[in-house]
């Protein structure tokens, strides 16, 4: 696959409602080709053809009514992973749209919920395989009063994972892949593999991050330079954080803005480095470094450095909660020799309600991962407020600093707990975000009344 072309803009979504307040319009999933390697055609899964799907790209109080057009062969939906809009209109395994079928998703973006999101199906047994073919597009929230300056430019990176066999076929899940999780030969930005980022020097660019990828764990550094970390799955952090390296799961997205402080011509790369999730089997140990881009600073004069604000927004801290509810991740051994991944001590069941929480009501959950590997949990419905994380040897902390998550990794043996309200009545999930997973067993059904 070449490498070291220009980083793709993703492709804007078609708005035919003639006002911008009010995005009307259509995503059709169905089987499309592309060429990953020039002059060779792949079958994948899109929407629209297209492959990362259309850019949703939409202010705070705008309304959204999208058709969507199942052509696959199998259900599917559209789920809109992290917005917080009622549970009809967030494509739940329980509402599935069969093949040939279509079905209106309608929601209004309240205000607050200004970050960086995506969108994928999330059909029972289904998921992972659309997401792997190529079904799965970025969802961005613009806050009408962006407090980032205006002359720190933007840049979409929506990484996915593509396993490309030796006729450049996207091949079925292997076991290994179902137990661990699936990992591509290919890590793409916007369709491309390590593409080319131009900068200039001295400006600053603000980077939204997305993790479409089934199963990697990208542990993100840029050489020679430092990551200004502005922002996660909910938006903006109150002030900036400068990290050398950030850790972005299966699901999460980061924003950072990236300072080309260094002479023209200097070039970087944008690494996921090694990391070691704790597979099981064969394919035990950490993961391979990884260059995902390359940032190239381009030949002009340097320009005045653009500062960010020290306060970006505040964040209410949630206070003392009401109820709580407890989830654990667990497997047992299977049948064929591998694991079956449980919560709560069962598979999911798309019929069946396993927690249940009053609308409105502050809760603390606690979730103890005993499955071995990291697990990204996530949870449907919106945001929450990672309160402490206690290691397998009982050791406890509080989160480095105050962030709005709505898909969190927890570590073999680690416990974590987190604060949320849910506004919104209604049946909802949560589940872990490694694909493989999900779609097999460990997802529960959690009804809001
Ligand atoms: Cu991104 Cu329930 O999923
Ligand atoms: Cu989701
Ligand atoms: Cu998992």
């Amino acid at each position: 696959m070449p490498t070291g072309l220009d980083l793709l803009n993703l492709t804007p979504i078609q708005n035919t409602s003639g006002t911008p307040r009010l995005l009307k319009a259509t995503l059709t999933a169905a089987p499309a080709r592309t060429e990953f390697i020039p002059g060779v055609s792949t079958d994948i899964l899109a929407y629209n053809g297209i492959t990362p799907g259309p850019l949703i790209d939409i202010v705070e109080g705008d309304t959204v009514q999208i058709l969507f057009v199942n052509n696959l062969s199998q259900e599917s939906t559209i789920h809109w992973h992290g917005l917080p809009i009622p549970p009809s209109q967030d494509g739940l395994p329980m509402d599935p749209v069969p093949p040939g079928a279509s079905k209106l998703y309608q929601f209004t973006l309240p205000p607050g919920s200004a970050a960086t999101y995506w969108y994928h199906p999330h059909p029972h047994l289904f998921s992972a395989e659309q997401v792997f073919r190529g079904c799965a597009g970025m969802f961005i929230v613009r806050d009408p009063k962006n407090p980032i300056p205006a002359a720190i430019e933007e840049r979409n990176i929506f990484i996915t994972d593509l396993k490309l066999d030796s006729n450049s076929a996207i091949p079925q899940d292997s076991d290994d892949d179902v137990l661990n999780g699936r990992e591509g030969n290919h890590l793409l930005v916007n369709g491309r593999e390590n593409p080319k980022l131009s900068i200039r020097p001295g400006t600053s660019q603000r980077w939204r991050i997305v993790n479409a990828t089934n199963t990697r764990y990208l542990r993100l550094s840029l050489t020679g330079h430092v990551l200004t970390w502005i922002g996660t799955d909910g938006g903006l952090f109150r002030t900036p954080v400068p990290k050398g390296e950030i850790l972005v799961a299966p699901a999460e997205r980061i924003e950072v803005v990236v300072t080309a402080n260094q002479p023209p011509g200097t070039v970087a790369t944008l690494f996921a480095l090694p990391y070691d999730r704790k597979k099981f089997g064969p394919t035990a140990g950490p993961s391979a470094q990884i260059p995902v881009l390359t940032l190239a600073y381009t030949q002009d004069a340097a320009v005045p450095t653009t500062p960010l604000p020290s306060v970006m927004r505040p964040i209410v801290k949630f206070g003392t909660p009401v109820d709580r509810k407890q989830v654990f991740f667990q497997a047992q051994a299977a049948a064929n020799g591998g694991l079956t991944f449980l919560v709560n001590g069962k598979v999911f069941d798309p019929t069946r309600v396993d927690l249940r929480s009053f609308a409105n009501t502050l809760e603390e959950w606690e979730v103890t991962n005993l499955a071995g590997l990291d697990h990204p949990f996530h949870i449907h419905q919106g945001q929450f407020q990672i309160v402490s994380i206690t290691e397998g040897n009982g050791k406890t902390s509080p989160p480095e600093f105050l962030t709005l998550k709505d898909t969190f990794v927890i570590r073999a043996g680690q416990t974590i707990r987190f604060r949320m309200i849910f506004p919104r009545r209604g049946k909802n999930v949560f589940h872990c975000h490694i694909l493989e997973h999900e779609t097999t067993t460990m997802m529960g059904v959690h009804e809001i009344i």
